[in-house]
């Protein structure tokens, strides 16, 4: 089958969080399978752009508002990451440093959609699929239907993925003309609360609809931040499939970026020697169980809750344990976690900023790593701590429901609590701050939790037999 996935990130390229490590990895494992995936991204101005070789294969123009706006299409030309990878420029749109973030970022993604869906309309041949991921790129499915110029490729079978349903991308409807001509009478389709909606629309339009985990697609039925009627009413043609894990990239026995490479037999050697440089670099006591957070500081994650939770298990525990926060997001929670530093030295310490390298050293050398997460699709910090050894502490919700299973039930190796709240999170600490001086059971929980099959071959296989049903 020739699948596209269509996506704003997609690692190494451009990655601002999982959405990034998922496109980089299934069309890699889809291909795998005997089929032929394939990636289309904005060419953002990131380093992997300039390091790497590309031919022009496409030219094109369309009109949105009132611009008429030229976007080429750039191959890759070495296929080394496993799937051919097509980026779309588009003058003084896409052509930024960052992935998200700008003002216009609205016109930004709609002009990559259209600019897609323009050079599909040009294609002499019609792939099998077109996968589209989260709302960035949610407006294809109608725009393939219903804008007058693309009705044509409406019988090519449409699968959106939501990584993350917190956030649909609204557009307010003084905005519609930014979609090229299309039916009037199929406004219905991409309102949703008077505004026009781009997840809402795509749920609406595509031929199936998957969430990252299948706990997530349950949990959307209540909890989704405004659409949870749609996902009722939809809930027919959702599935939900696991994320799995990059092995090429996470493997704690592999890894260049960390310091000492290590598998299950030798894990408790290597886990010392990974957290040495850790505590080293960030005056912390490698005799103190280290827990850490790593990820984007925003509510979802309840950052919010990290620096009330961190003093009061930092002082009720008199000092028993030590923590490191590596993450980027609300000013506010930044702030007070970099002003602990100097409160909490010894301690706790904290890195503001997105760092890739520092991230695969903390999964290797963290003891345990804590997920409070209010909202989590699915979530992969806990899979990438499990196959580097790191007992996951996390909120029982979305993803995180269905991958980790508390040390206290039967057959259990993680940490588990129910509530968003500084009391669960600290009660957690304490647990592992006990679970941490019974080094037998914390090597058995090691070996277990290394050897837990995330991969994604599995779930590849099950995006597959989607296609297949809507072929
Ligand atoms: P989400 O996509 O909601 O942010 P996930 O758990 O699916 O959450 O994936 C987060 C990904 O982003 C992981 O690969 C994680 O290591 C990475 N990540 C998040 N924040 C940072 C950071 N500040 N520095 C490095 N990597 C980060
Ligand atoms: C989203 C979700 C996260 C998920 C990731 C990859 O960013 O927040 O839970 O793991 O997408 O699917």
């Amino acid at each position: 089958m020739e699948i596209i996935h269509v996506s704003a990130e997609c690692y190494p390229v451009a990655k601002a969080g999982g959405l990034g490590d998922v496109v980089g990895a299934l069309p890699k494992y889809q291909n795998q399978l005997g089929h032929t995936a394939k990636v289309v991204m904005p060419m953002y101005r990131t380093k992997f752009l300039y390091e790497n070789q590309f031919e022009v294969v496409h030219k094109g123009a369309f009109g949105m508002s009132n611009y008429w706006l030229d976007y080429t299409i750039i191959k890759e030309t070495t296929n080394y990451l496993g799937f051919d990878l097509y980026l779309v420029d588009i003058y003084n749109l896409l052509d930024r440093e960052k992935i998200y973030g700008y003002d216009d970022d609205t016109e930004r993604f709609t002009a990559f959609q259209i600019a897609i869906v323009d050079w599909l309309s040009k294609w002499e041949h019609r792939p099998d699929v077109i996968h589209v991921h989260d709302h960035h790129a949610a407006l294809i499915p109608f725009m393939m239907q219903n804008c007058f110029a693309y009705r044509h490729l409406s019988s090519i079978p449409t699968v959106l993925t939501i990584h993350n349903a917190q956030y649909q991308g609204w557009i307010s409807w003084d905005k519609s003309s930014l979609i090229p001509e299309w039916d009037k009478w199929k406004w219905g389709q991409l309102d949703w609360d008077k505004t026009i909606n781009p997840l809402a629309c795509g749920v609406r339009c595509a031929s199936k609809v998957t969430t990252v985990s299948p706990g997530y697609l349950q949990e959307l039925q209540y909890n989704a931040n405004g659409l949870e009627k749609l996902f009722e009413y939809e809930r027919g043609k959702c599935s939900g499939i696991l994320n799995g894990i990059d092995e090429d990239v996470w493997d704690p026995a592999t890894d260049p970026l960390i310091k000492t490479e290590f598998g299950i037999a030798d894990a408790a050697t290597g886990k010392q020697s990974n957290k040495k440089i850790l505590c080293d670099e960030f005056s912390l006591d490698i005799n103190k169980p280290l827990i850490v957070f790593i990820g984007r500081l925003v509510g979802e994650k309840a950052a919010d809750l990290l620096p009330q939770a961190i003093m009061d298990a930092i002082s009720n525990g008199e000092g028993s344990v030590n923590f490191l926060v590596l993450g980027s997001g609300d000013p506010a929670v930044e702030s007070q976690l970099e002003q602990m530093n100097s409160h909490f030295m010894g301690y706790y310490n904290s890195q503001i900023g997105y760092n890739e390298k520092l991230s695969h050293q903390m999964y290797a050398g963290a003891d345990f790593l804590l997920m409070p997460s209010r909202v989590e699709p699915c979530g992969l910090n806990q899979m990438y701590a499990m196959r580097y050894g790191t007992i996951p502490i996390v909120r029982r919700t979305g993803g995180l429901k269905d991958t980790v299973k508390d040390f206290g039930e039967d057959g259990g190796y993680g940490i588990c609590f129910d509530n968003a709240t500084v009391w669960d999170i600290t009660y957690s600490v304490h647990r592992a701050v006990e679970l941490y001086s019974q080094r037998k059971r914390v090597t058995e929980i090691i070996n277990t939790i290394m050897q837990i099959d995330f991969s994604w071959e599995n779930s590849a296989g099950k995006y597959i037999q989607v296609y297949e049903y809507i072929n």
